[in-house]
This record gives structure tokens, sequence and C-alpha cells, in this order.
């Protein structure tokens, strides 16, 4: 059977968006309600009055059953987008399904509900039972906000039921997400188990009411997977992306004693204005914006961001910061808990107390820019100004931290901890001041002993400074006056240097070096070129963001489809790699390296052009479930196949000796074949052949690093091979390294593979 309502909405397709805000209301003639005692059937529709939803029977686009649900979704937006089912668990086989208003009896008015049956006599799914009784006939009427709403006065008194209490995986502008604490109704996002099949799938998005609310994404119903932060008055503490008065979103939150919820609208929203919705997408949530005139989707963000949003991802007390190369690092005051699992990078122990507490003589040192740990079980009292909070917390012994409720207007309220602190993100960018609680002896400056030990550090950490520096002038001056024979002849600087860095060039040699790019071989793009492509770098060209900045889909003038990496402007570091980039890949070529096509420098832009890889990253096949079916075994085999080719060709076929460094499942690109690329040399390293290992400050991907190269910094080609391992068992597991939840349990996939209970029972 062929989905009647979705065919039918596709037919009126044509006309939109250009016209959308026109034709809602001319074509808005089918009926919005449906009255007491009568009943939609399979193939009819609900229009909303203003024409933005439609209400009807569908099947999923990517079901491989005929199985019919009732839904709600965009009426001119095509792929449809559906933002409510109400039978996710029981879909009606067949198209004999209808939805009736079924009044509870006794005249026109009282109770009601909406009763949903599969046309043999059998409810598949009926609304919750209300106590509301209304005194008018009851009607459910849908509205343009997506509320489906059953109520007295023709759908428009007193509500009886809503589906805005009963969301599925989206939160539509005006939609409360949270709880009723007087009914106990409690509104949270479960996923779509797959693109194909509404059913509840295991991730859920919720709000904890208790402590300081805050929002949890939640794997299986056990294992925390994000958490979002308190609300500090103007965002959720771990969005600092949540800034008022920067987009056209306003973000709401409540909290008292009868409720406890988020909302949001979009100025212009509703009835005929910008579309947005917030959905929870398996274990990520994303915010999207309806652009009519690029005609999709625009994603504005998306949670969570990266490991150090993974939950406790650092253990108590520890503190995750993206930018620092070991990422897991301890506050002052604290050191590892397990010192030898911390150097292997396994940071989940967290840090301990190098001073016990003595309750009487502590002190508090600030951390600025974080998270706030999970405040669960944290004492709130938005009553009291911040130094009161801090002689609160100072006077009871069992709290650990403060920091304010509310950061508006300088800062008031005041949250206690008195569990172990988890999950503190840093930022580099918003985030709030927490105030860790430690002994006076591990406070900074306290007493003269201290801050004349201070005085003493301070000096020899400048002194030190001043020889760094000598050494890096002697260093780049040598570096000089040697690039001349460098660019000559790539094969004799690799011997000044076993391991040179390529990107320790000097800036205008480089210039000149791109702007005559034959001798590199790189097409230098203009500009407006790019930009041109790539619409003016619009969000709905983006592919994703890399280590580096953003990565778009751009379309050349000859038709051709390219991917185009733009550095971010601040990071230095990103200028280094962008040259390092250039000068590597454009030396190389192999069917399993990807290819780049050329570079573009204007001002501060820098980017690199490549080919485009239908298929993105391995990372969003291999740990994504429905996606993850694609791959049969010979596609993986050949998949691994292909890596190892590349990386034998980067440790031994080419010209040089190269060593990745950061070889992962998101720096492997996949063609519309399937065939892996390896991509991203941002990091890498070129060799002569005749050392084996160097050592090196440690970069690349936590989780796929070598011991040895963790701990020490040496790193060989076998610091690859040792990441081509890991890939190949995420290739195999379907499991990520990092971040594998057995029950409730987080441990890596490594661990798991090596554990000794996994040795017997393979054995
Ligand atoms: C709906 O049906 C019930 C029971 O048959 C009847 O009492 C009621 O008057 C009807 N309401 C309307 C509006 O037709
Ligand atoms: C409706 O009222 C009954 C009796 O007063 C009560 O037991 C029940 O919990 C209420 N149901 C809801 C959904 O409020
Ligand atoms: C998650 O989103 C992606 C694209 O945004 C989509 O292809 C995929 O089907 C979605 N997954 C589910 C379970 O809806
Ligand atoms: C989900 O949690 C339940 C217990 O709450 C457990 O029995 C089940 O195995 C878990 N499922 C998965 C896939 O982890
Ligand atoms: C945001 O804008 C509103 C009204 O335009 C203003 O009242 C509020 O103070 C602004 N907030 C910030 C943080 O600038
Ligand atoms: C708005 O937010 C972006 C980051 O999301 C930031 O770069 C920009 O500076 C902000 N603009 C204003 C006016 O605050
Ligand atoms: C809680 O906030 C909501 C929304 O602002 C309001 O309707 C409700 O009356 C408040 N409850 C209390 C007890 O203040
Ligand atoms: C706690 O520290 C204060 C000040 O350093 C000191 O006077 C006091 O004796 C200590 N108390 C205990 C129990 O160690
Ligand atoms: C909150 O308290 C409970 C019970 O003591 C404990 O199991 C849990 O780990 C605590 N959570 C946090 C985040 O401290
Ligand atoms: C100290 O804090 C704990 C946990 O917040 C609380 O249970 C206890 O009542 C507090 N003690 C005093 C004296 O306030």
């Amino acid at each position: 059977m062929v989905t009647m309502a979705m065919a039918a909405a596709s037919a009126m397709r044509p006309l939109a968006p250009l016209f959308l805000f026109f034709f809602f209301s001319l074509a808005a003639s089918a009926s919005d309600n449906i009255l007491a005692n009568s009943s939609l059937a399979d193939g009819q529709k609900l229009v909303s009055a203003g024409g933005v939803f439609e209400l009807g029977f569908f099947t999923p686009p990517g079901s491989t059953t005929a199985a019919r649900f009732l839904g709600i979704w965009y009426r001119d937006i095509d792929p449809p987008t559906v933002v409510w089912v109400a039978n996710r668990d029981a879909p009606v086989s067949g198209t004999a399904g209808s939805l009736a208003v079924v009044v509870n009896g006794g005249g026109g008015g009282g109770g009601g509900r909406l009763v949903l049956g599969d046309g043999s006599g059998r409810v598949v799914w009926s609304s919750a039972p209300s106590n509301v009784t209304a005194s008018d006939p009851v009607a459910a009427r849908l509205l343009d906000s997506g509320n489906f709403v059953l109520a007295g006065g023709g759908g428009s008194g007193d509500v009886i039921w809503q589906s805005f209490d009963y969301p599925s995986d989206t939160l539509l502008p005006g939609m409360k997400f949270g709880w009723d604490l007087t009914t106990g109704l409690d509104r949270y996002l479960t996923t779509w188990r797959s693109a194909g099949d509404p059913s509840p799938g295991d991730y859920t998005f919720k709000i904890d009411p208790r402590g300081a609310p805050e929002g949890f994404i939640w794997y299986n119903g056990t294992s925390p997977v994000y958490r979002n932060g308190p609300w500090d008055g103007l965002q959720f503490s771990g969005e600092p992306e949540m800034e008022p008065n920067n987009t056209s979103f306003r973000f709401e939150f409540v909290a008292n004693r009868t409720d406890v919820y988020y909302t949001f609208v979009v100025d212009g929203g509703g009835g005929g204005g910008v579309l947005s919705r917030f959905v929870l997408n398996q274990s990520s949530a994303q915010r999207y914006v309806w652009l009519p005139q690029a005609g999709g989707w625009s994603l504005y963000w998306s949670l969570p961001r990266d490991q150090c949003d993974q939950y406790a991802h650092c253990g108590a007390y520890g503190v995750c910061d993206v930018g620092a190369a070991s990422m897991c690092g301890c506050p002052a005051g604290f050191a590892p808990a397990s010192p030898r699992n911390w150097e292997l990078r396994d940071s989940s122990a967290g840090c301990a107390r190098r001073t016990r507490l003595n309750c009487t003589g502590d002190g508090f040192l600030p951390l600025r820019g974080v998270k706030l740990p999970d405040t669960t079980n944290a004492t709130v009292d938005a009553a009291i100004a911040v130094d009161q909070c801090r002689a609160r917390c100072l006077a009871n012994c069992s709290c650990v931290a403060y920091a304010a409720s509310d950061v508006r207007g300088g800062g008031s309220g005041c949250i206690m901890w008195s569990s172990p602190l988890v999950d503190i993100r840093k930022f580099s960018y918003g985030g709030e001041d927490l105030f860790m609680r430690l002994a006076a002896s591990d406070l900074p400056t306290n007493g003269d002993d201290s801050s004349r030990k201070n005085t003493v550090l301070a000096v020899v950490l400048s002194l030190s400074g001043v020889v760094l520096l000598a050494l890096a002038a002697f260093f780049v001056w040598d570096k000089l006056f040697r690039n001349k024979v460098r660019f000559q002849s790539p094969q004799r600087f690799t011997s000044f240097d076993s391991s040179i860095p390529l990107n320790q060039v000097q800036d205008r040699k480089m210039e000149d070096e791109t702007r005559h790019s034959n001798e590199l071989n790189v097409t230098l793009f203009d500009f407006n070129t790019i930009a041109f492509s790539t619409d003016n770098f619009a969000n709905l060209a983006k592919l994703g963001e890399g280590g580096f900045g953003p990565v778009y889909k751009g379309e050349l003038d000859g038709g051709q489809t390219v991917a185009v990496k733009r550095l971010s402007k601040f990071s230095t570091q990103g200028l280094d790699e962008f040259k390092n980039e250039v000068m590597l890949i454009a030396r190389l070529q192999h069917v399993n390296l990807v290819r780049l096509l050329g570079c573009c420098i204007h001002g501060e832009e820098r980017m690199l052009v490549y080919e485009y890889m239908e298929n993105k990253s391995l990372d969003n096949f291999i740990f994504d479930k429905a996606r993850s079916a694609q791959l049969n075994w010979s596609k993986r085999f050949n998949i691994i196949l292909g890596i190892a080719r590349g990386l034998l060709y980067l440790h031994q076929d080419s010209r040089f000796k190269i060593i990745h460094r950061d070889l992962k499942a998101g720096n492997i690109l996949l063609d519309g074949d399937m065939n892996p690329k390896i991509s991203d040399f941002g990091v890498a390293r070129i060799f002569g052949d005749d050392t084996d290992s160097h050592t090196r400050k440690v970069v690349g991907t936590y989780g796929y690093m070598s011991p040895e190269y963790a701990m020490d910094g040496v790193f060989s080609v076998k610091s690859d091979v040792f990441s081509f391992g890991v890939l190949v068992l995420e290739l195999v597991s379907g499991r990520k390294n990092r971040g594998m939840y057995s029950s409730g349990e987080q441990t890596s996939l490594l661990s798991h593979v090596s554990s000794d209970q996994e040795f017997e029972k393979v054995r």
C-alpha cells in the first residue's frame, strides 16, 4: 500500500517553499478538527488553520513493512518531517485504521478520548485519561503550533488532552520539556528506533528535577550519556551556544514548586515565520531551523559535541578540556587517583585530593569558565547572595563546592555540592565559575611561606622561558638559513632532522610556495570561487566540524563536487596544520588517500579543497545502528584492506616515510563505492629512513594512541599500526573504543577485548 497521505502532501509540494506563506491561507480548505462522535480515516487528514502542519496516517519512508502510524508532519516540507507519532509501539497493519473522538457519554460536553482503532474493533492507541471535564461539546483540533488538542468548545476551550504533553523525539517551539509536578507529568523525548521505525529507541532526553534541574540524555534509561548542566538564568551551564540576544531563539526555563520545564520560541515563529525543531536522534540532540531560501533544514547545533561531553569522562573531580593535549586534568589541589591508568589515558578513576579537608581552616579556589558538575544531589537556594553561599558552604563540613545559581546581574543564588564533583568540562568560551573547597595548604596564595615559594617558582619559570625563547630563536634562524635547500630538494631536508614537522616553514616562504603552486602541484583557488561554490559558507552546506574548523560541501563551475575545509581564523595551530597538510598531501597520490585538489589563501583565510566523498566518514557508518547495517562483512573487510594499503603506502611505499599520528574512524572517508581514503594529515610527520622512533609532544586522539606514545610521546610507524588495530576492532565490533556502555559501566573497547574473562570466553 502506498502512503496516500504522503502522496497527497508531495503533490502540493512543487509550489513550496517559495510561495509557502501565500499558499497557507488559500490551501487550508481541509478541516483542522474532528468533532465529537466522528472520526478520521486512513487517507484523510487534518490541516492546521494556517496550513503549517498536517495530521494523518503514514508509513515511514525507510520502513520495510506497510505499518501505518498516526502522526503530525510539516505540510510543505519535503521529505516529510514527522514531529509526533501517536501509536509508536502499535502500528496499524493495513489502511483500515481510523481515529475517533469518543465522548464519555452524557450530553455533548463532558470528558472525551481520542481512540485509534485498527478497523477490526481493536483499539491500538488512545489518549491518556484526564480528569478535565469540558462544559462545551468536545472536538480535537490540530493547531499551527503542531499541537493536537482535545478540548471543549470545539477544540479551543478547556484542554482535556494535548499531543504537546506526550512528545515523541521532537521539541517544537512553545512545547514544554520537563515536569508538571502537581500531576507528575514528565514530558521527555525518546528517539525513534530507526529512521523507518518510530517505536521508542534506546535513548531518552529528560529533565531531572532534583537539585538544580538539568537535562540528561540516557541510554537504556540507565546510563547517562550527556548532561546539559543546570540553568544559570540565561542558558544551560553546559550549552554556552544558547546565547540570548544572539539568535532569533528565545529560551525559557521555569523551576518552581509546581513546574520544572524548558521551552523555546522563535521570533516570528509559530503560524507564519521561522520553523524550528529540536530533535533527539540516537545519542545526539540537534537543533534545526528551516531555511526556505535554501529549501532545507539547517543544523544550528548538535549535542554532545565531543568526548568532553561524554558524561563523567574524566571521573570524579576531573576536568575535561578538549583544548588540552591530554583532555583530562585535575584541578589545583588534586592529583590523578590512579596515576598509572591516567597515563594510559584512562581517566575514569578521576582525581583525589592532595590534602584532606580540615573543615575549619579550608578555603576556596575558583575554577573559571566551566560546565558546573552534576547537580542531581546538590542543594539550591536561589534566595541568598553568593557571599552568603560561600559562608554557608564553609560552615558545613560536607560542602565541597559552591556556585551562583543565577549568573545574571553579577551572580546571585546558591548551589552547594556535598558529593564528589563529576562531569566538569572547561569551555574556551562561556561557562561559569565553580568554587572548589581546598585545604588551606593547597590554596595557591595563603601565608608568607607559599607566596615566597610562588615567587621562586615564577622566577624559575621566567628564567626557563628566556632559555626556551633563545633556543627557539636559534632553531628558527637555523631553519630559515637552511630553508633554501629544503624546497629544492625535499629528500635532503629530511636528513637534517629525521623528524621535521612540515609546518616549521617560514610563513612568507610558504605563501610564495603556494602562489607558485606549480612547484607543489596544487591549484590555488580564488576566494570568491570557493565562497560562491559553498553558497557563501551556508550552514546548510556544512558537512561537519573538524578539529581545525568547519568543512563545507561545494560545487565548482564545472559541476565538480568538492569538500572545503575552512580553517578557523583564530587558530594559529590551524595555520600550521594547513601548511603541513598542503605540503604533504600534494606530494602523495594513492587510491586510499584522499586527494587534495587545491587550496585557497585570502587574507586571514586558509582553505583546503578536497575531492568530495559521498559517504562521509567511517564513524558515521560503524557507530550508527541504521547505517551500519549497510556494511556487511565483505564491505568491512574491503575497508580494512584499503586502510591497510593506504597506511603501507604512507609508511613504506611513498617517497617519504610518513606517520599519520591521528588515524581514527573520523579520519577515514568513504567514497560512493565505500572505498576508504585516509584523510587529515594535520599532525602527520615525515621521516628519514634511518631512525625508528621519535619523541614528540603528544597529539592525536585519545583512545587510538599506543601506550608508549600516550605515556612517553615515543612514536613510530608502530603507533599508526596500533591505531589501525583499534580501528579494526571498532569495525569488527561496531563499537567505539571510548564510550562503550555495558550494564551501566563505561569501559573502553580495548580493555573489554583484553580482559581475562573475554579471553576465557574466546577459549
Ligand atoms: C456522541 O455520542 C454520545 C453517545 O452516543 C451522545 O450522548 C452524544 O450526544 C453525542 N455527541 C454529539 C456531539 O453528537
Ligand atoms: C483523576 O481523579 C481520580 C480521583 O479523584 C484520581 O485518582 C486520579 O489520579 C486522577 N487522574 C488524573 C490523571 O489526574
Ligand atoms: C538521524 O539523523 C540522520 C541525519 O540527520 C538520519 O539520516 C538518520 O536516519 C536519523 N536517525 C534516526 C534514527 O532517525
Ligand atoms: C537495559 O537495561 C536493562 C535493565 O534496566 C537490562 O536488563 C538490559 O540488558 C539493558 N539493555 C541494554 C541493551 O543494555
Ligand atoms: C536581551 O534582550 C532583551 C530585550 O531586547 C533585554 O531585556 C535583555 O537584557 C538582553 N539580554 C542580554 C543578556 O543582553
Ligand atoms: C554570537 O555567538 C557566536 C557563537 O555562537 C559568537 O561567535 C558571536 O560573537 C556572538 N555574537 C554576539 C553579538 O554576541
Ligand atoms: C511556576 O511557574 C509557572 C510558569 O511561570 C506558573 O504558571 C506557576 O504558577 C508557578 N508556580 C508557582 C508555585 O509559583
Ligand atoms: C585546621 O587548620 C587550621 C588552620 O590551618 C589549624 O589551626 C587547625 O589546627 C587544623 N585542624 C585540624 C583538626 O587539623
Ligand atoms: C547522588 O546520590 C546518590 C545516592 O547517594 C548516589 O548514588 C549518586 O552517585 C549521587 N550522584 C552524584 C552525581 O553525585
Ligand atoms: C550540610 O550539608 C548537607 C548536605 O547538603 C546537609 O544534609 C546538612 O544538613 C548540612 N548541615 C548543616 C549543619 O547545614
